[in-house]
């Protein structure tokens, strides 16, 4: 059974510089570590991008404040509890509740009602908020509501790099603060990096997996910096096979690193290859997000160009992944909720599977 073993930031940037065979040892040997330490499946997320407002402008992203080229919506509690009814009728254990970054009362209002909302028609259904930093009342109402979960990415753990992707009023600490919040009041929670994104180094990714160990991340959603149209970092030369290289071997490292983890398999990396989440999974992955989003509005969450699923159903899109799913050997956890092991272990819950 494979322990944890610290790794030091030298080892790691030599992992995540292997290609060739190098490259496919290492995946192979996280997606063993995942099997043995989290067992053969992978688990459903059904994501619902309920609103494209944003308060934040950062650089690289197309629903950033900015960019008035983007159609705003956002969905009503009705068209919301719809999505949910597929997810629970799909078999998915767990929605996620993602928007662009507001902290406006009417709108961390509405997060609240839709959380209680969803936990009265949908006990069981666990409850991830991916709607950015707030302050800690905030999140704690979100708690209480009945959110179990947060995402909350933090791009790059180096504040200077931080700086360069985002405008003067975000700052990285606020970002680091708000995750130890989190974990304070309770929530399981995740972050994520962007890989191969402008300025970035391989030190600087090395730091990004130390940072996560440091901080005990519960579970991890990376995917590849990708280019959008009408950001001002549109003309920062990018290579579409090296993105998907260093994609690769951040999961499989960070398997390696924190084996008891929920790391994503994102759909950024299908539009650096039509089998990129297989490939994740088989890099150590464990997570699919299928989007729930109704197609209405699907286009106008514009993160990054050649966004995968635009034209795809809520339902398309579960015939798809459990296909693709299938076709990579593991099972899919339909009707699991699949919480963090970690998370788990924390909490100092029982556990049958994981031995490491
Ligand atoms: N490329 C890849 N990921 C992006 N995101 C935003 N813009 C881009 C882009 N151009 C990701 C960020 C953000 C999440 C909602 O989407 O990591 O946290
Ligand atoms: Fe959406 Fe494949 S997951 S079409």
């Amino acid at each position: 059974m494979e322990k944890e073993t610290f790794i030091s930031k030298k080892s790691i940037e030599e992992m995540l510089s292997l290609s060739g065979p190098g490259a496919r040892d290492l995946r192979e040997k996280a997606a063993r570590v995942r099997d043995e330490c989290v067992g053969r499946k992978v688990y459903f997320r059904g994501l619902i991008e309920f609103s494209n407002i944003c308060s934040n402008d950062c650089f690289y992203c197309g629903i950033r404040s900015s960019n008035s080229k983007t159609e705003r919506y956002t969905m009503t509690p009705g068209e919301i509890m719809e999505c949910v009814r597929f997810c629970d009728e799909s078999g998915y254990g767990s929605v996620v509740l993602q928007s662009g970054e507001r902290r406006d009362g009417e709108f961390t209002g509405f997060v609240t009602e839709t959380v209680s909302a969803i936990k009265s028609e949908f006990p069981e259904m666990r409850i991830t908020l991916s709607v950015g930093e707030q302050d800690r009342e905030t999140l704690r109402r979100f708690y209480q509501a009945g959110a179990e979960r947060y995402l909350l990415r933090i791009e790059t753990s180096n504040s200077s790099h931080y700086r360069k992707l985002h405008p003067e009023k975000m700052v990285f600490e606020n970002r680091r603060n708000c995750l130890e919040t989190l974990r304070r009041i309770g929530f399981q929670v995740g972050t994520g990096v962007m890989i191969a994104s402008p300025y970035q180094e391989i030190a600087d990714l090395a730091g990004d997996l130390l940072f996560m160990k440091a901080i005990d991340i519960d579970m991890v959603g990376m995917g590849p910096y990708l280019p959008q149209k009408d950001n001002t970092l549109k003309d920062w030369s990018y290579d579409p096979q090296e993105a998907l290289r260093l994609s690769l071997n951040m999961i499989a490292v960070l398997r390696i690193m924190m084996p008891d983890i929920n790391i994503a398999a994102t759909s950024a990396l299908q539009v650096l290859d039509e089998n990129g989440r297989e490939k994740a999974i088989a890099s150590g992955a464990n997570i699919v997000m299928p989007n729930v989003t109704p197609l209405k509005y699907r286009q106008a969450y514009s993160l990054y160009d050649n966004r995968p699923c635009v034209l795809d159903t809520p339902y398309g899109c579960y015939n798809c992944i459990t296909q693709r799913i299938e076709g990579t050997g593991l099972l899919p956890a339909k009707g699991e909720k699949g919480d963090s092991l970690r998370f788990l272990k924390r909490k100092g819950k029982r556990i049958d599977v994981c031995n490491c």
